[in-house]
Protein backbone atom coordinates (compact mmCIF):
# COMPACT_ATOMS: atom_id res chain seq x y z
CA UNK A 1 0.00 0.00 0.00
CA UNK A 2 1.06 3.05 -0.60
CA UNK A 3 1.14 5.48 2.41
CA UNK A 4 1.69 8.90 0.90
CA UNK A 5 -1.96 8.13 -0.69
CA UNK A 6 -3.15 6.69 2.76
CA UNK A 7 -1.83 9.82 4.18
CA UNK A 8 -3.80 11.86 1.40
CA UNK A 9 -7.31 10.07 2.08
CA UNK A 10 -6.99 10.61 5.64
CA UNK A 11 -6.15 14.04 5.79
CA UNK A 12 -9.67 15.00 4.05
CA UNK A 13 -11.02 12.68 6.40
CA UNK A 14 -9.46 14.45 8.98
CA UNK A 15 -10.50 18.23 7.71
CA UNK A 16 -14.25 16.97 7.31
CA UNK A 17 -13.91 15.74 11.33
CA UNK A 18 -11.93 18.93 12.46
CA UNK A 19 -13.60 20.83 15.51
CA UNK A 20 -13.35 24.33 15.48
CA UNK A 21 -10.58 24.39 18.15
CA UNK A 22 -8.33 22.43 15.60
CA UNK A 23 -8.93 19.62 17.52
CA UNK A 24 -9.81 16.27 15.66
CA UNK A 25 -12.94 15.68 17.07
CA UNK A 26 -14.37 12.55 18.28
CA UNK A 27 -17.80 11.02 17.04
CA UNK A 28 -19.03 10.60 20.79
CA UNK A 29 -18.99 13.59 22.60
CA UNK A 30 -15.42 16.09 22.80
CA UNK A 31 -15.79 16.04 26.17
CA UNK A 32 -15.69 13.09 27.23
CA UNK A 33 -12.28 12.47 25.34
CA UNK A 34 -8.73 13.50 26.54
CA UNK A 35 -7.02 16.42 24.39
CA UNK A 36 -3.74 15.63 24.11
CA UNK A 37 -1.09 17.49 21.00
CA UNK A 38 1.25 15.61 19.24
CA UNK A 39 4.24 17.94 18.97
CA UNK A 40 6.86 16.33 15.83
CA UNK A 41 10.15 16.89 15.77
CA UNK A 42 10.93 15.27 12.53
CA UNK A 43 12.88 11.53 12.64
CA UNK A 44 12.48 8.18 10.39
CA UNK A 45 8.35 8.79 11.68
CA UNK A 46 8.61 11.21 9.73
CA UNK A 47 10.93 9.67 7.02
CA UNK A 48 10.07 9.26 3.25
CA UNK A 49 11.71 6.30 1.04
CA UNK A 50 11.99 6.11 -2.99
CA UNK A 51 9.72 3.07 -2.82
CA UNK A 52 7.80 0.97 -0.13
CA UNK A 53 10.81 -1.40 -0.04
CA UNK A 54 13.21 1.22 0.91
CA UNK A 55 13.17 0.21 5.08
CA UNK A 56 16.56 1.35 5.81
CA UNK A 57 17.59 3.91 2.81
CA UNK A 58 15.33 7.09 3.05
CA UNK A 59 15.03 11.03 3.74
CA UNK A 60 13.99 11.87 7.11
CA UNK A 61 12.14 14.74 8.67
CA UNK A 62 9.51 15.42 5.83
CA UNK A 63 6.28 14.41 6.38
CA UNK A 64 4.55 17.07 8.22
CA UNK A 65 2.64 16.02 11.40
CA UNK A 66 -0.48 16.72 9.87
CA UNK A 67 -0.01 13.82 7.83
CA UNK A 68 1.30 11.42 10.58
CA UNK A 69 -2.14 12.03 12.32
CA UNK A 70 -4.13 11.56 9.25
CA UNK A 71 -2.75 8.46 8.66
CA UNK A 72 -4.03 7.27 12.28
CA UNK A 73 -7.68 7.56 11.69
CA UNK A 74 -8.27 5.48 15.02
CA UNK A 75 -6.89 8.19 17.31
CA UNK A 76 -9.83 9.77 16.94
CA UNK A 77 -11.56 6.82 19.08
CA UNK A 78 -9.29 7.32 22.00
CA UNK A 79 -8.74 11.24 22.13
CA UNK A 80 -9.16 14.80 20.29
CA UNK A 81 -5.55 15.04 18.58
CA UNK A 82 -4.03 18.25 17.24
CA UNK A 83 -0.62 18.60 15.99
CA UNK A 84 2.00 20.92 16.02
CA UNK A 85 5.17 21.17 13.88
CA UNK A 86 8.09 22.54 16.16
CA UNK A 87 10.72 21.07 14.47
CA UNK A 88 11.74 18.75 11.72
CA UNK A 89 15.05 17.18 11.81
CA UNK A 90 17.03 14.25 12.29
CA UNK A 91 17.24 13.56 16.23
CA UNK A 92 21.32 13.44 15.72
CA UNK A 93 20.82 17.30 15.24
CA UNK A 94 19.46 18.15 18.10
CA UNK A 95 21.75 20.22 20.58
CA UNK A 96 21.12 21.91 23.74
CA UNK A 97 19.20 25.28 22.19
CA UNK A 98 16.93 22.88 20.48
CA UNK A 99 16.49 20.90 23.31
CA UNK A 100 15.81 23.83 25.64
CA UNK A 101 13.51 25.26 22.73
CA UNK A 102 11.56 21.70 23.07
CA UNK A 103 11.10 21.45 26.40
CA UNK A 104 10.09 24.97 27.14
CA UNK A 105 7.38 24.80 24.27
CA UNK A 106 6.54 21.04 26.29
CA UNK A 107 6.02 22.99 29.89
CA UNK A 108 3.51 26.01 28.19
CA UNK A 109 1.19 22.75 26.71
CA UNK A 110 1.30 20.83 30.20
CA UNK A 111 0.00 24.58 31.89
CA UNK A 112 -3.20 24.59 29.35
CA UNK A 113 -5.98 23.68 30.96
CA UNK A 114 -7.25 22.29 27.56
CA UNK A 115 -4.08 19.97 27.47
CA UNK A 116 -4.31 16.95 29.15
CA UNK A 117 -1.30 15.13 27.74
CA UNK A 118 1.58 15.00 25.04
CA UNK A 119 3.36 13.18 22.47
CA UNK A 120 6.51 14.06 21.08
CA UNK A 121 7.14 12.39 17.90
CA UNK A 122 11.05 12.08 17.39
CA UNK A 123 13.92 10.60 15.99
CA UNK A 124 14.82 7.77 17.41
CA UNK A 125 18.60 8.42 17.57
CA UNK A 126 18.88 10.56 20.57
CA UNK A 127 15.13 9.96 21.99
CA UNK A 128 16.82 8.65 25.18
CA UNK A 129 17.84 11.86 26.08
CA UNK A 130 15.69 14.29 25.34
CA UNK A 131 13.48 11.97 26.99
CA UNK A 132 16.19 12.05 30.01
CA UNK A 133 15.93 16.20 30.31
CA UNK A 134 12.31 16.30 29.72
CA UNK A 135 12.15 13.47 32.89
CA UNK A 136 13.83 15.92 35.04
CA UNK A 137 12.43 19.22 34.16
CA UNK A 138 9.35 19.93 33.64
CA UNK A 139 6.84 20.47 36.41
CA UNK A 140 3.69 18.36 35.73
CA UNK A 141 1.87 15.11 36.29
CA UNK A 142 0.53 15.11 33.18
CA UNK A 143 1.51 12.46 30.79
CA UNK A 144 4.35 13.35 28.38
CA UNK A 145 5.36 10.66 25.59
CA UNK A 146 7.60 10.38 23.06
CA UNK A 147 7.76 7.77 20.06
CA UNK A 148 9.04 7.46 16.54
CA UNK A 149 9.62 4.79 14.24
CA UNK A 150 12.00 2.31 13.20
CA UNK A 151 10.76 2.48 9.25
CA UNK A 152 10.24 5.50 7.40
CA UNK A 153 6.39 6.76 6.70
CA UNK A 154 6.60 4.90 3.17
CA UNK A 155 7.66 1.34 3.92
CA UNK A 156 6.01 -1.74 3.85
CA UNK A 157 5.38 -2.62 7.32
CA UNK A 158 6.01 0.69 8.90
CA UNK A 159 6.02 0.86 12.73
CA UNK A 160 5.32 4.92 12.71
CA UNK A 161 1.42 4.68 12.99
CA UNK A 162 1.26 2.24 15.62
CA UNK A 163 3.71 3.47 17.45
CA UNK A 164 1.89 7.18 17.41
CA UNK A 165 -1.39 5.01 18.37
CA UNK A 166 -0.05 3.53 21.16
CA UNK A 167 2.00 6.70 22.44
CA UNK A 168 -1.84 8.53 22.24
CA UNK A 169 -3.56 5.60 24.18
CA UNK A 170 -0.95 6.12 27.08
CA UNK A 171 -0.55 9.92 26.92
CA UNK A 172 -4.34 8.98 27.16
CA UNK A 173 -4.45 7.00 30.22
CA UNK A 174 -4.91 8.31 33.81
CA UNK A 175 -2.95 5.20 34.90
CA UNK A 176 0.71 7.42 32.88
CA UNK A 177 0.01 10.34 34.91
CA UNK A 178 2.67 10.67 37.87
CA UNK A 179 5.33 8.25 36.15
CA UNK A 180 7.61 10.88 34.32
CA UNK A 181 8.59 11.39 30.47
CA UNK A 182 7.52 8.20 29.16
CA UNK A 183 8.58 6.41 25.59
CA UNK A 184 6.55 3.94 23.76
CA UNK A 185 8.14 1.72 21.24
CA UNK A 186 7.17 -1.43 19.66
CA UNK A 187 4.44 -1.99 22.41
CA UNK A 188 6.17 -1.52 25.28
CA UNK A 189 6.12 1.42 27.53
CA UNK A 190 9.92 2.68 29.15
CA UNK A 191 10.56 5.02 31.50
CA UNK A 192 12.85 8.06 29.91
CA UNK A 193 15.37 7.26 33.04
CA UNK A 194 16.27 4.25 32.35
CA UNK A 195 15.32 3.33 28.18
CA UNK A 196 17.98 3.23 25.67
CA UNK A 197 18.35 2.53 22.17
CA UNK A 198 20.23 -0.78 21.93
CA UNK A 199 20.10 -1.48 17.68
CA UNK A 200 20.42 0.43 14.79
CA UNK A 201 17.90 -0.77 12.63
CA UNK A 202 15.65 -3.77 14.44
CA UNK A 203 11.98 -2.25 15.41
CA UNK A 204 12.88 -4.09 18.59
CA UNK A 205 15.55 -1.95 19.93
CA UNK A 206 14.59 0.10 22.94
CA UNK A 207 15.39 -1.90 26.00
CA UNK A 208 15.38 -0.28 29.81
CA UNK A 209 18.30 -2.41 31.86
CA UNK A 210 15.40 -3.14 34.51
CA UNK A 211 12.26 -3.78 32.12
CA UNK A 212 10.11 -1.38 30.56
CA UNK A 213 7.12 -0.14 33.21
CA UNK A 214 4.52 -1.94 30.73
CA UNK A 215 2.84 -2.40 27.54
CA UNK A 216 -0.11 -1.53 25.36
CA UNK A 217 -2.38 -4.78 24.84
CA UNK A 218 -5.07 -4.06 22.46
CA UNK A 219 -5.17 -0.56 22.87
CA UNK A 220 -5.04 -0.57 26.42
CA UNK A 221 -1.79 0.11 28.98
CA UNK A 222 -0.76 -1.93 31.46
CA UNK A 223 1.18 -1.47 33.59
CA UNK A 224 3.66 -3.68 36.06
CA UNK A 225 6.03 -1.19 37.68
CA UNK A 226 6.82 2.81 38.31
CA UNK A 227 9.75 4.37 38.42
CA UNK A 228 11.17 5.10 42.36
CA UNK A 229 13.65 8.11 40.94
CA UNK A 230 12.94 11.61 41.53
CA UNK A 231 11.62 13.21 38.23
CA UNK A 232 9.33 15.76 36.87
CA UNK A 233 7.03 17.37 40.13
CA UNK A 234 10.01 15.70 42.39
CA UNK A 235 13.31 16.87 40.82
CA UNK A 236 15.48 20.01 41.68
CA UNK A 237 15.61 21.53 38.10
CA UNK A 238 12.79 23.25 36.15
CA UNK A 239 12.77 23.64 32.47
CA UNK A 240 11.51 27.57 33.24
CA UNK A 241 14.45 28.15 35.22
CA UNK A 242 17.12 27.41 32.74
CA UNK A 243 18.28 30.04 30.65
CA UNK A 244 21.33 28.01 28.96
CA UNK A 245 23.14 24.44 30.20
CA UNK A 246 27.17 24.85 30.20
CA UNK A 247 29.20 22.93 27.57
CA UNK A 248 29.70 19.72 29.14
CA UNK A 249 30.88 16.71 26.88
CA UNK A 250 31.63 12.81 27.00
CA UNK A 251 35.39 11.40 26.04
CA UNK A 252 35.02 7.76 23.99
CA UNK A 253 37.81 5.11 25.68
CA UNK A 254 39.03 2.17 23.15
CA UNK A 255 42.18 0.40 23.45
CA UNK A 256 45.48 2.22 22.79
CA UNK A 257 43.93 5.70 23.07
CA UNK A 258 45.52 8.90 23.70
CA UNK A 259 45.47 12.44 25.06
CA UNK A 260 44.29 13.96 21.78
CA UNK A 261 40.77 14.31 22.67
CA UNK A 262 41.28 15.24 26.14
CA UNK A 263 43.74 17.45 25.44
CA UNK A 264 41.58 19.34 22.91
CA UNK A 265 38.32 19.52 25.83
CA UNK A 266 40.53 20.87 27.79
CA UNK A 267 41.63 23.59 25.57
CA UNK A 268 38.05 24.18 24.43
CA UNK A 269 37.23 25.60 27.63
CA UNK A 270 34.63 22.85 28.13
CA UNK A 271 32.55 22.59 31.68
CA UNK A 272 32.37 19.42 32.69
CA UNK A 273 33.18 16.05 31.07
CA UNK A 274 32.00 12.72 30.92
CA UNK A 275 34.32 10.03 31.09
CA UNK A 276 33.00 6.70 29.01
CA UNK A 277 35.03 4.17 30.49
CA UNK A 278 36.19 0.87 29.85
CA UNK A 279 33.67 -1.86 32.18
CA UNK A 280 33.53 -0.36 35.43
CA UNK A 281 34.49 3.20 34.04
CA UNK A 282 38.16 2.42 34.18
CA UNK A 283 40.87 4.34 33.23
CA UNK A 284 43.89 3.66 31.77
CA UNK A 285 47.36 3.92 33.29
CA UNK A 286 48.29 6.28 30.63
CA UNK A 287 45.37 8.50 30.76
CA UNK A 288 45.57 9.04 34.28
CA UNK A 289 47.33 12.48 34.06
CA UNK A 290 45.16 14.11 31.38
CA UNK A 291 42.45 13.36 33.53
CA UNK A 292 43.68 14.62 36.56
CA UNK A 293 45.29 17.56 34.66
CA UNK A 294 41.35 18.42 33.61
CA UNK A 295 40.36 18.30 36.73
CA UNK A 296 43.37 20.66 38.38
CA UNK A 297 41.81 23.00 35.92
CA UNK A 298 38.40 23.25 37.02
CA UNK A 299 37.22 20.87 34.46
CA UNK A 300 34.15 18.68 36.13
CA UNK A 301 35.06 14.86 35.68
CA UNK A 302 32.17 12.21 35.86
CA UNK A 303 33.07 8.67 35.30
CA UNK A 304 30.50 5.85 33.39
CA UNK A 305 30.86 3.21 31.32
CA UNK A 306 30.64 2.37 27.34
CA UNK A 307 28.69 0.03 27.51
CA UNK A 308 25.05 -0.04 27.26
CA UNK A 309 24.23 -1.08 30.86
CA UNK A 310 26.46 -0.76 33.63
CA UNK A 311 27.22 0.18 36.88
CA UNK A 312 30.04 3.04 37.50
CA UNK A 313 31.58 1.60 41.38
CA UNK A 314 32.64 4.21 43.19
CA UNK A 315 36.35 4.01 44.46
CA UNK A 316 36.52 0.62 42.57
CA UNK A 317 39.74 0.46 40.02
CA UNK A 318 39.94 4.16 40.87
CA UNK A 319 40.10 6.70 43.50
CA UNK A 320 37.49 9.23 43.03
CA UNK A 321 37.86 10.49 46.73
CA UNK A 322 41.42 11.61 46.13
CA UNK A 323 40.91 12.33 42.48
CA UNK A 324 37.68 14.34 43.29
CA UNK A 325 35.63 12.39 41.04
CA UNK A 326 32.05 11.90 40.11
CA UNK A 327 30.39 8.33 39.15
CA UNK A 328 27.22 8.66 37.19
CA UNK A 329 26.17 5.10 38.75
CA UNK A 330 24.36 2.96 36.41
CA UNK A 331 23.53 5.73 34.46
CA UNK A 332 24.72 5.90 30.13
CA UNK A 333 27.50 8.27 29.14
CA UNK A 334 24.88 10.61 27.03
CA UNK A 335 22.18 11.06 29.51
CA UNK A 336 25.01 11.59 32.12
CA UNK A 337 26.50 14.51 30.04
CA UNK A 338 22.63 16.20 30.22
CA UNK A 339 22.53 15.74 34.12
CA UNK A 340 25.71 17.07 34.12
CA UNK A 341 25.05 20.00 32.45
CA UNK A 342 21.67 20.18 34.60
CA UNK A 343 22.93 19.85 37.57
CA UNK A 344 26.10 22.20 36.71
CA UNK A 345 23.64 25.35 36.46
CA UNK A 346 22.91 25.11 40.51
CA UNK A 347 26.46 23.82 41.09
CA UNK A 348 29.82 22.96 40.71
CA UNK A 349 30.92 21.39 43.95
CA UNK A 350 31.81 17.77 43.46
CA UNK A 351 30.09 16.83 47.02
CA UNK A 352 26.89 18.08 45.37
CA UNK A 353 27.73 17.02 42.06
CA UNK A 354 28.25 13.59 43.03
CA UNK A 355 24.69 13.98 45.66
CA UNK A 356 22.70 14.57 42.40
CA UNK A 357 23.68 11.60 40.50
CA UNK A 358 23.48 9.33 43.29
CA UNK A 359 19.63 10.43 43.35
CA UNK A 360 18.57 10.93 39.77
C1 LIG B 1 16.75 10.12 13.81
O1 LIG B 1 17.04 9.85 14.98
O2 LIG B 1 16.26 11.20 13.50
C2 LIG B 1 16.99 9.12 12.74
C3 LIG B 1 16.76 7.72 13.14
C4 LIG B 1 15.36 7.42 13.55
O3 LIG B 1 14.50 8.24 13.74
O4 LIG B 1 15.09 6.19 13.72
Amino acid sequence: MNFLKLFKGAAVAALVAAGPAGWAQAQAPAQAKPNIVIVATGGTIAGAGASSANVNAYQSAVVGVDKLIAAVPELRNVANVRGEQLLQIGSESFNNERWLKLARRVSELLKSNDVDGVVITHGTDTMEETAYLLNLTLKSKKPVVLTGAMRPATALSADGPLNVYNSVIVAASKQAAGLGTLVVMNDEIHSARDVIKTQSLKVETFKSQYGPLGMVVEGEPRFYRAPIRPHTTQSEFDIEQIQSMPETNVVYTYGNMNRTAMDAFIASGTKGLVWAGFGAGSVPDYMDAPLKEARAKGIVLVRTTRLAYGYTVRNGETNDDKNDYVVAEDQTPGKSRILLALAMTKTHDTKELQRIFWKY
